[in-house]
């Protein structure tokens, strides 16, 4: 058998791009507002910076040392650093893979519905009754496929000239997008409730098990970690990059982009005088408490309502891409599949697997659920004892391309003793909360 050689990103910034284009998506609108709303604004939002640090940009620089060490898709890069034991936690993130994928796609559907309906027509005021049927059911289901082929497509496309031209086209458009909208927020009468809303800081809620929890799945969630997305963008570089510097601008822009995204959220939703419905709605809070708002601002609404949801789509989709990535290229390392077969039959896979989520939101909530609680703080924790602990020398293989040791020990440090610890008792409270959520779907 021929050996193909290996494909790889065209430029660093090429690179950055694709993995802030993964980084940054529904999860830094969608899920990061409602979270926040829910959990009482700024304290929150601190709680999650907190955990992006210690937490998450430790096991963000180990995927990414992993995938470009071995220069493979994350089941023979685990196999390749810590032997066969390791293989099955690559399948492990593979099956996240399908699962976060077939939901995600769902939601995406929502939002490519919605920009249509914004520019199209505008919202009618009775967004928030029509939202559940919208959610659920044929038509969900429908742009649900639409959405999955789009992204198909751009895998099939291969790393260059699918993956990173998409992301060197979109995430400059998505930037400019967001920051434009979170400008024009501060030009509304009554948004200042909203900022301080968003940026008035309640330590008190910070206490609860429940936010700590939260915060921990949301900055997985966010960056793309514990499935191994990162490892595989990873494998695609070469020995010149700089992985903590990296590391650092990927996990800076996805930060900044989720705040700025509740500059935008807030004051739109105070403004309109939409504020009590914040805290009650939680899977639907962009979907019917901002329509509600473009629907109240009349021509206007509508042309803010598209440049919305048009962000939305494009950060769902550069989001999207690197789960779908995952799996393709796990295929073409595994079964020795063409990349055009293994991003259609497997991205056909996960678009047949969306069903029960687009037919049922509380399905939908429940896989979400399991994917964050299980999967990706389960992988995350695995992750960290497999290069903290079980690699052989983690450091050598970071210090290449960055010299100069001082942070290294440090973040060995990180993996080995905090990052598990801290991921220990999220998933103690985690773990039950999510069999009791799957249970009572079932009843
Ligand atoms: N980070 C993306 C978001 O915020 C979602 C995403 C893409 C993801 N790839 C991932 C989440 C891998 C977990 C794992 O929307």
């Amino acid at each position: 058998m021929a050996v193909a050689v290996r494909e790889h990103w065209s430029s660093r910034s090429g690179f950055v791009l694709a993995a802030i284009g993964s980084a940054v998506g529904l999860g830094n609108m969608w899920r990061f507002s409602y979270l926040t709303a829910e959990h009482g604004g700024a304290a929150f939002v601190v709680l999650y910076l907190a955990i992006t640090a210690l937490v998450g940009l430790p096991v963000m620089l180990a995927e990414l040392v992993v995938g470009r060490g071995s220069q493979k898709s994350p089941i023979q890069a685990l196999q390749h650093f810590g032997g066969p034991a390791w293989k099955s936690l690559g399948f492990v993130f593979v099956a996240a893979g399908f699962l976060i994928l077939a939901y995600y796609g769902v939601i995406s559907g929502w939002t490519l519905r919605y920009a249509a309906t914004a520019l199209f027509t505008g919202f009618g005021t009775d967004v928030a009754d029509e939202f559940m049927d919208i959610a659920q059911g044929r038509d969900a289901f429908a742009l649900h496929v639409v959405f999955m082929i789009a992204t198909i497509a751009v895998v099939a496309g291969g790393v260059k000239r699918g993956i990173e031209r998409t992301a060197m086209i979109l995430m400059p458009v998505l930037f400019l997008l967001v920051c434009g909208l979170a400008l024009y927020a501060t030009t509304l009468d009554g948004g200042a409730p909203g900022y301080r809303y968003y940026l008035q800081t309640d330590f008190r809620e910070i206490l609860s098990s429940d936010v700590l929890t939260q915060a921990a799945g949301q900055a997985f969630f966010s960056l793309s970690l514990g499935m191994g997305a990162m490892l595989t963008f990873g494998s695609y570089l070469g020995r010149d990059n700089n992985l903590p510097d990296e590391s650092l601008i990927i996990a800076g822009a996805d930060v900044g982009i989720a705040f700025i995204a509740g500059l935008v959220v807030f004051p739109l939703i105070f403004a309109l005088g939409l504020s009590e419905r914040v805290e009650e709605s939680t899977v639907g809070a962009l979907f019917i408490t901002l329509p509600q708002a473009f629907a109240g601002m009349g021509a206007v609404g509508r042309l803010v309502g598209t440049l919305f949801f048009a962000s939305l789509v494009v950060g769902a989709l550069t989001s999207a891409i690197s789960l779908l990535e995952v799996v393709v290229s796990s295929a073409i390392d595994g079964l020795g599949w063409q990349r055009r077969r293994a991003a259609w039959v497997m991205g056909g896979l996960i678009t047949v697997l969306g069903a029960p989520a687009a037919w049922n939101i509380d399905f939908l909530g429940v896989m979400d659920q399991v994917a964050n609680n299980l999967f990706l703080l389960g992988g995350g924790l695995a992750l960290s004892l497999f290069v903290g602990w079980a690699m052989k020398d983690p450091i050598a293989e970071v210090s290449v391309g960055a010299e100069g040791t001082r942070w290294f020990f440090l973040w060995r440090t990180l993996l080995r003793f905090v990052v598990p610890s801290i991921l220990l008792v999220v998933l103690y409270d985690a773990v039950p909360k999510t069999f009791t959520s799957v249970a009572n779907l079932f009843r």
